[in-house]
């Protein structure tokens, strides 16, 4: 990589950072996710063999894939604890920007009661972040609501809806002095196509007509935090951050390719943020992977290899995403995820290597790219897979909750410090 070109083409103030998401890290959460969790988790080791075994590393993983306790987040990797220690590593790592989850179940324990010791909590840990310059991007939902939430028919009924209002308003009220970035939702394109058409997550329901409400009551949750968000402190900048995938024609000169492409990326990426696109001052995009069709379906591309997670790794898909959003919509992009599973760290820098050189491009073709959050700062519990896949910068050993720089993340680092 050259390193002279990087630094005109970067901008001065771009964001090096990494994700989090609470009910991934914290530890000691009680909300929908964790009750399924320990419903589930026997049934999830059981059929581990079914479900994983075509994958490349499933000798390596099947003694974790086939214990129940994989499947429980527990005391996560006690990032609710330990946040200073973790906000340090940001520091090591030279980043400037943490992209992290306020845990709404915590916040609001039971319907409209709140929890001011975990507010306090919350504001201590955006303190410590701007003591230490990292700007904070702050996640309102990540996946997981209260019980009592879940309990009333969670986002499949509009009326509840509400209940989301009142916790943003809430957060706005008590956490917004410390923060210029907020983000949502995260991927409510994923959780509504896996929670309700393959039917793989809570609530583990096939059903397409509440995919569709559930999806649209997100888009209505979305808009109404924004203007929530927007009346409360009218300079922070607020983004929704869907899973955008690199989808593209197998066969380019094939019409049925080309066709169910053309379908596919309006679906998949563009359905909600055309919904929201008066409602966002940034784009978020999570990015991990291309897809090729065919007029049939979704085609394998063997001649890339396979993370850890079973992912074909193509980082350069990046930029053809990255062009296609702002040419699309013509707002700022933050890359709030992106990343890998390499429990073995033998992709991650040639990934970021890659990524980095696709981020270039789109700038230098005048994408106004602001900042890449990479997912994750730490090893974390990666939702029905469990703990085995890696996809800290820093590897956690959950016995003794050591945490340990992995060597692509020194080098990304080192980059950074050149480069900045
Ligand atoms: C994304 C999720 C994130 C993490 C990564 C690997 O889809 O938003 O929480 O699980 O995948």
């Amino acid at each position: 990589m050259k390193d002279e070109k990087n630094e005109d083409i970067f901008p001065k103030h771009f964001f090096w950072g990494a994700s989090t998401a609470a009910h991934q890290v914290e530890g000691g959460n009680h909300n929908q996710w964790s009750v399924w969790e320990l419903a589930h988790a026997s049934e999830l080791a059981q059929s581990a063999h079914r479900r994983l075994s075509w994958m490349p590393n499933w000798e390596e993983i099947k003694d974790q894939a086939e214990e129940p306790e994989n499947y429980v987040s527990g005391t996560g990797v006690e990032h609710y604890a330990r946040y200073k220690q973790d906000i340090a590593l940001l520091s090591e790592l030279n980043l400037n920007a943490f992209r992290f989850g306020v845990e709404w179940s915590r916040i609001e324990p039971s319907p409209g009661k709140w929890n001011q010791e975990a507010i306090e909590h919350y504001k201590l840990y955006f303190a410590e972040l701007r003591a230490r310059k990292i700007e904070p991007f702050l996640n309102l939902w990540h996946w997981t609501s209260p019980v009592w939430f879940e309990e009333k028919g969670g986002f499949e009924k509009r009326e509840n809806v509400k209940y989301f209002e009142r916790f943003v308003k809430k957060v706005a009220e008590e956490l917004l002095d410390d923060v210029a970035y907020v983000i949502t939702l995260n991927e409510p394109n994923n959780y509504a196509s896996i929670s309700y058409l393959l039917g793989r997550w809570p609530p583990q329901k096939k059903n397409p007509l509440l995919f569709f409400r559930v999806y649209w009551n997100l888009m209505c949750a979305h808009r109404a935090a924004y203007s929530i968000l927007k009346k409360h402190k009218p300079s922070v900048q607020v983004g929704c951050a869907p899973n955008l995938s690199n989808i593209q024609a197998k066969r380019p000169h094939s019409i049925l390719d080309e066709v169910s492409t053309k379908c596919m990326r309006y679906f998949w990426n563009w359905w909600f943020l055309r919904r929201i696109r008066k409602y966002q001052d940034f784009i978020g995009v999570n990015y991990y992977f291309s897809d090729y069709y065919t007029g049939f379906g979704k085609m394998k591309n063997p001649s890339v290899p396979l993370n850890d997670a079973g992912f074909y790794m193509e980082p350069e898909g990046l930029y053809p995403l990255l062009l296609r959003v702002w040419d699309r919509f013509h707002k700022p992009i933050i890359i709030t995820e992106n990343g890998l599973a390499d429990h073995k760290d033998q992709y991650r820098q040639w990934w970021i290597e890659n990524t980095v050189i696709a981020m270039e491009r789109a700038l230098s073709e005048g994408v106004d790219l602001r900042g890449y959050l990479h997912w994750s700062l730490l090893d974390n519990f990666e939702w029905d897979f469990g703990w085995w896949p890696k996809y800290g910068l820093v590897a956690v050993d959950r016995k003794t909750m050591k945490r340990t720089i992995r060597p692509s993340a020194r080098w990304f680092a080192k980059w950074i410090e050149r480069n900045r």
